[in-house]
């Protein structure tokens, strides 16, 4: 599959899919796979509701930023981006540089479901239920469409049939 971009990333809401996703793509086409908030876990050395806890919301941001563009320095990567990637600006311009987004949608009501206990989630902290997750949603939706290249309609989808629209996607778009 010599038409892949050397890095896909994987953007979208928290419950979206994001991380099985990645992994399961990277898996079909023979790429490595990053997860930033592993990452950023791994630099930390505790969970990111821990971060957002002892240091904020802004800490937490910053290590993104910085754990986003450390990409740069790897090939042929699958990369996971935590829901909040699109908020900062610097972000947004720099994800055409660094290769090829994917939004992967999903409904508030999908992205509940599948996110299941909440409290792993600090961004909602507080604001569990379909109202607030809704309103969070809206909020973002236009950012990732506007960082993506793609954007995969997840709804009803299992994982392995989300990363068969992405590779489908993938090899139109280098038809066309
Ligand atoms: C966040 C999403 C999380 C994580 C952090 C903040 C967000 O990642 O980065 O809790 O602001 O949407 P996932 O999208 O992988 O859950």
């Amino acid at each position: 599959m010599s038409h892949l971009p050397n890095r896909i990333y994987l953007v979208g809401f928290m419950g979206s899919g994001k991380s099985t996703v990645a992994r399961l793509l990277a898996e079909k086409i023979g790429y490595g796979w990053v997860d930033l908030d592993d990452e950023i876990e791994a630099i930390e050395g505790e969970p990111v509701s821990r971060i957002f806890e002892s240091r904020g919301e802004q800490y937490f941001r910053a290590l993104e930023s910085a754990a986003l563009l450390a990409t740069e320095g790897v090939d042929r990567t699958v990369v996971s981006c935590g829901g909040g990637i699109v908020l900062d600006g610097a972000n947004r311009v720099a994800f055409p540089n660094l290769g090829t987004v994917v939004y992967l949608e999903v409904t508030a009501e999908e992205a509940l479901a599948r996110i299941g206990d909440v409290t792993t989630r600090p961004i909602l902290a507080g604001a569990a239920g379909r109202i607030a997750v809704e309103s969070i949603l809206d909020a973002r939706r236009g950012l990732y469409r506007i960082v993506s290249d793609f954007v995969i309609d997840t709804s009803g989808l299992a994982p392995a049939e989300v990363v068969e629209s992405i590779v489908a996607a993938l090899a139109a778009h280098k038809e066309g």
